[in-house]
């Protein structure tokens, strides 16, 4: 397995680009299911999590071909040759599930393994379920997997109304909706922009949808869908996670194709710390002059502080002046970045959905663990304003939502390299 080893080198210069969205393109590409025309992404990150949909689609017998380095990807599922997406895929991938309302209101039947739990949380799937069920789906629950029927004439409109926001839940309903008999209405959605973007997609393959963005979206059931080229939303997990580089290091770096609009709450968060936050016309620049204030943050569904930013944001508040409480309150168990942090200096207290975290003078390298995608670049963020070396284990959860970190931190001056591990 590789390794990534950083070195605290002083302030960071210079622009980062910007990849389309992990969690917009995982639920793009399964909407290529609810049509037998083309669909084509483009501005497609290059990711390990990207290349395992390709994978379960193509089990499907859909055809899915990525161009262009990977920022392309050319889909088409003329006629699914499989309805079965098995566990071997779906425990690697959880958004695996995202197939199941795309292929029940295509074809009426669908068999998808259950994703089982996480590193960071049970994360069931019964609010993706209750959806489906409303809108006349059949599910029997059988030798882990669902296996689903929609009813005789296809899936019908109805109102479901969420009793918590769930992001993949909102995304499995507002597919199958677009093809369902007569008009759904989801209330309390997700208002994530990844939703936004597929209802922007799904409207150009022809469905008939209002509200997105809202917690409310309603959804006229069309008879078929027709292919489209749909650009990915810019990744605003990625957007913050190099927007802490600078923060944490001091400098000043541009990160290109970013918009504020799209982490808001996050870059309220970073002014108050006493980072400068600025738009440019090619995206968003960051810069630190003065020492960082220690802030309080509560993780919400978007708008507000986006749970995928809970790690990152850790790392600045273990070198800020004060003390910070960071509240969790979308995943059960997404504090595993605090001890692996705490070997590098930090001083954080974590009990239950909480953690107290009081800033140190600064962190000192060590050899650290990722044990989840956003805490592994929570770890790097640490190590670029460590003083000494640290050396990440267990990398392949970065490679599942960043592409090319190295070369990404390496062009504003970090010391950084990837290494095969002794
Ligand atoms: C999406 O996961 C993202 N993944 C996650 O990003 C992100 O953290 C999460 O939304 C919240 O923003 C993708 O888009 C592929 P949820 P999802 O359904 O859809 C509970 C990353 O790092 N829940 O909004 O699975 C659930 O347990 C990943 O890129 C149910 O109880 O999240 C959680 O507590 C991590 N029943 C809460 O809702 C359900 O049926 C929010 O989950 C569904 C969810």
């Amino acid at each position: 397995m590789d390794q990534i080893i950083v070195r605290g080198n002083g302030p960071l210069q210079g622009e980062i680009p910007i990849a389309g969205a992990k969690n917009a393109c995982l639920t793009l590409m399964p909407a290529t299911l609810l049509t037998d025309q083309p669909l084509t992404l483009t501005n497609a990150p290059r990711l390990s999590d990207i290349r395992t949909m390709t994978a379960l689609l193509q089990s499907l017998g859909a055809e899915a071909a990525s161009l262009q380095d990977g920022q392309v990807l050319a889909m088409s599922s003329h006629a699914l040759t499989s309805h079965r997406a098995d566990y071997d895929i779906v425990r690697k991938m959880r958004a695996s599930i995202l197939v199941l309302g795309p292929m029940l209101a295509r074809d009426g039947r669908a068999e998808v393994s259950l994703p089982g739990g996480c590193a960071i949380g049970a994360r069931p799937v019964d609010l993706h379920l209750k959806a489906l069920e409303a809108m006349g789906a059949e599910l029997d629950l059988r030798d882990g997997y669902v296996h689903a029927k929609a009813p005789t004439g296809g899936l019908r409109g109805a109102v479901v109304d969420f009793p918590l926001v769930s992001v993949g839940a909102t995304e499995n309903a507002l597919m199958a909706a677009t093809l369902a008999k007569g008009t759904t209405v989801l209330k309390n959605a997700a208002r994530e922009p990844e939703i936004v973007d597929l209802a922007r997609c799904l409207r150009a393959m022809g469905a008939q949808i209002e509200g997105e963005g809202t917690s409310t979206i309603t959804i006229q059931g069309v008879d078929a869908l027709h292919g489209a080229t749909h650009p990915v939303v810019t990744d605003r997990i990625e957007l913050g996670t190099y927007m802490l580089a600078p923060a944490i290091c001091g400098g000043e770096v541009e990160c290109l194709g970013g918009r504020i609009e799209l982490l808001s709450a996050f870059c309220e968060k970073l002014d108050e710390a006493g980072i400068d936050v600025t738009e440019t016309a090619r995206g968003i620049k960051v810069s630190r002059r003065n020492s960082i204030r220690a802030v309080n943050v509560t993780t919400e569904p978007f708008p507000g502080f986006p749970t995928d930013l809970q790690a990152q944001f850790m790392a600045l508040m273990c070198v800020a002046e004060g003390t910070s409480v960071l509240e969790e309150t979308i995943f059960e168990n997404r504090f595993m970045h605090a001890p692996e942090l705490t070997r590098m200096g930090a001083r954080i207290e974590v009990h239950g959905g909480h953690a107290t975290v009081t800033g140190v003078d600064g962190l000192r390298g060590a050899p650290v663990m990722a044990t989840d995608l956003r805490a592994s670049v929570s770890l790097i963020l640490a190590g670029l304003a460590a003083e000494g070396q640290t050396t990440v284990s267990r990398v392949y959860h970065l490679d599942r939502g960043y592409e090319h970190v190295v070369r990404k931190l390496r062009g504003v001056g970090a010391h950084i390299e990837r290494v095969k591990e002794e």
